[in-house]
C-alpha cells in the first residue's frame, strides 16, 4: 500500500503575498490538501534574515496566516503555523548548518541575487538554506510545493538529508519537490525577465493578493509589453505577453490557446483591461474572506491548533536526531527521584 504523502511549505512574511507566490505556490497547497497530511507555514524566521520593522513583521505574519486560509487551506484538513512557535525549527536549523557546507551554501543563487549591492548582508541570510532544510526535515516531509526559485534550495535539502543519513543512520526522508509545469515562475510586471516579488521595491513590478482594485487596474495598465501589438503566447520573444497570458489563465479559469484566439486581432489596450478586470473578479471573494479573519479569534485559535500539533510531532524528531549526533536530548536524563 502507498504511504500517504506529507507535505510541507513555506512562505516569508516578507511583504504582500503576490499573485506569484499564488500562482507559483498556494495554488498548488489548495490542490493538494486532500492527497497528504499538510503543513503549511508562516515563515517568519526567515523574514528576519533581512532587516525588518517588528511592527510591520507581526502584522505582516497575521495578514499571511489570514490569507492562506482566505485563498482556500482549510484548518480541518491542513495544519498551519507560524515558524517560530515551534522552537524546533530553530533547533534543527543549527544542526543542519553543522552539516553543511559552505561551498554548497556559497553556490545558492538566491544568496547572491539578495546579497549583491547591500551594504551590510546578514550571517543567516547565508545560512538560510540550512533553516528551510531543517523546516522540511523536521516532518518527514515526502513532497514540497514550491515555484520554480526554489529548487536549487530544495536539492539542497535533500543533499543534506542524504549526508546526516549516510553518516548518523537513517534519519530523514529525502523529499521531492512538486513545481508546477506552468506558472511555476510568474514574472514581474515592470521587467519580464525577473521574477514577481513581494520584496522588490517597486510596487508596480507585483499585483499584491490585497491590492484594490483601482490599483490593480493601474498596475495593469502601466504593465510593460512586448513590440508588435499581437497577442501570443512566446516566452522567447514576447516575454510580458507570455506573463500576463498566464496570470489571465489562472485568474479567469481559461487555457491560455483559448485566451490567445480570443483576443486574435485585439489591441493591447482591450487585452489589458479584460485581464485587469478578471484579476479583480478573482480577487475579491479572497480579499472579503481575509477581511472576515485576520483580526479574528478564530485565526488564533487556528495557529495555536496547528502549533501544538507540530510540536508534537517535532519533539520526538528532535529526540531522534540529538541521539543519532551524540547529544543528550534532556528527556532521556535520568530524573532525580530515580
Ligand atoms: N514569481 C513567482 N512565481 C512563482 N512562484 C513564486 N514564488 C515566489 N515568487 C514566485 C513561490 O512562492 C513561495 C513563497 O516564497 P517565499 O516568500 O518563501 O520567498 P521567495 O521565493 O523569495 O518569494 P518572494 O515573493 O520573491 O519573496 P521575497 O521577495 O521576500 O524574497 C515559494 O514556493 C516560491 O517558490
Amino acid at each position: 500500500m502507498m504511504s500517504k504523502k506529507k507535505i510541507f511549505s513555506g512562505i516569508q512574511p516578507s511583504g504582500l503575498l503576490t499573485l506569484g507566490n499564488y500562482i507559483g505556490a498556494m495554488r498548488q497547497f489548495v490542490e493538494l490538501q486532500d492527497e497528504g497530511d499538510c503543513i503549511f507555514c508562516v515563515v517568519d524566521l526567515h523574514a528576519l534574515t533581512v532587516p525588518q520593522d517588528p511592527v510591520a513583521l507581526r502584522n505582516n505574519v497575521r495578514s499571511l496566516a489570514a490569507l492562506f486560509l482566505a485563498v482556500g487551506i482549510d484548518p480541518q484538513k491542513s495544519k498551519l503555523i507560524v515558524q517560530s512557535q515551534v522552537k524546533e525549527h530553530a533547533e534543527l536549523g543549527w544542526l543542519m548548518q553543522c552539516v553543511s557546507h559552505m561551498g554548497e551554501l556559497e553556490r545558492m543563487t538566491q544568496f547572491k541575487d539578495k546579497s549583491t549591492g547591500k551594504d551590510v548582508v546578514t550571517s543567516a541570510l547565508f545560512t538560510y538554506p540550512a533553516l528551510m532544510a531543517a523546516d522540511i526535515l523536521l516532518y518527514d516531509t515526502t513532497h514540497v510545493p514550491v515555484g520554480e526559485d526554489q529548487k536549487q534550495h530544495l536539492e539542497l535539502t535533500r543533499d543534506i538529508a542524504g549526508r546526516f543519513n549516510n553518516r548518523f543512520g537513517t534519519t530523514f526522508v529525502v523529499p521531492e519537490p512538486m513545481i508546477p509545469k506552468v506558472g511555476g515562475r510568474v514574472m514581474s510586471l515592470d521587467d519580464p525577465t525577473k521574477k514577481m516579488s513581494k520584496s522588490n521595491p517597486n510596487e508596480g513590478s507585483y499585483i499584491a493578493l490585497l491590492d484594490e482594485p483601482a490599483k490593480i487596474i493601474k498596475k495593469i495598465k502601466r504593465a510593460v509589453t512586448d513590440s508588435e501589438n499581437e497577442i501570443r503566447f512566446d516566452v522567447e520573444n514576447k516575454p510580458a505577453i507570455s506573463n500576463l497570458l498566464t496570470i489571465y489563465s489562472f485568474c479567469a479559469n481559461a487555457s491560455v490557446e483559448d485566451l490567445v484566439s480570443r483576443y486574435q486581432g485585439v489591441g493591447y489596450g482591450t487585452f489589458k483591461s479584460e485581464l485587469a478586470e478578471a484579476v479583480v473578479q478573482f480577487l475579491a471573494p479572497v480579499q472579503a474572506r481575509y477581511r472576515e479573519l485576520v483580526e479574528s479569534d478564530e485565526l488564533d485559535r487556528i495557529l495555536l491548533t496547528g502549533a501544538e500539533h507540530a510540536s508534537a510531532f517535532a519533539e520526538k524528531k528532535m529526540i531522534d536526531v540529538k541521539e543519532k549526533m551524540g547529544l543528550i536530548p534532556r528527556e532521556k536524563l535520568s530524573t532525580l527521584t530515580r
